[in-house]
């Protein structure tokens, strides 16, 4: 690693915040409640949820409570989860349902730092006195430091890693050293 990029790199993660001019917030921690929460979710309901933690942390998120109307490829109403763009499960039904796609414990993780979650409910859910009415969901998330060394310690040997000789995460960051009788350099090398 160059030298004036980890100087950048400190510099940015020392104004962390005070520089952040984006207009969406970016938080440690959150929940995420379906629309009416806990009460019944709406008819043809669309909700959308951007989850965006700081730079150099990853998404966790876990359901703490789901419970939609289960559905055949979870056809009607879902939870449709993405992160990296790509598709990381569309999720419906209740605990011990056969048909559907319930989340159950399963952890939902991102590689970079944001998450998006949305919600999808159609026309039948509130059919009074034959369906029983379905709560919805509650989603917790966390922001988890990203280990940006293990990922240079596995480079292949056609990648670059990070650091040339030692990776040091910390939390939202990573600096770079050398062996002893090196120097960190402006340029990719150790001297
Ligand atoms: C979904 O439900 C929320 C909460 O009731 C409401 O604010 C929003 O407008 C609804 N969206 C649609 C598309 O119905």
């Amino acid at each position: 690693m160059r030298c004036e990029y980890l100087l950048f790199f400190l510099a940015s993660s020392l104004f962390f915040g005070v520089i952040s001019s984006s207009p969406v917030q970016r938080k440690l921690f959150g929940e995420i409640k379906s629309p009416n929460y806990p009460r019944p979710y709406p008819n043809n309901n669309v909700s959308n949820w951007d989850i965006l933690v700081p730079k150099g942390y990853m998404v966790k998120l876990t359901f703490r409570l789901f419970d939609l109307e289960p559905s055949q490829s979870c056809f009607y109403d879902y939870v449709k989860i993405t992160a990296d763009k790509k598709n990381l499960g569309r999720y419906c039904g209740q605990v011990g349902s056969t048909t559907g796609n319930h989340p159950g414990i399963k952890e939902f993780v991102s590689k970079g730092n944001r998450m998006h979650l949305a919600f999808h409910s159609d026309f039948s859910n509130e059919d009074h006195g034959t369906v029983i009415p379905y709560k919805g969901f509650l989603a917790y998330y966390q922001a988890v430091d990203i280990d940006e060394c293990a990922s240079n310690n596995a480079a292949e040997e056609d990648e670059r890693p990070l650091c040339q000789h030692f990776c040091h995460n910390y939390v939202s960051g990573y600096f770079c050293s050398c062996r002893h009788g090196y120097q960190l350099q402006s340029d990719k090398t150790a001297n």
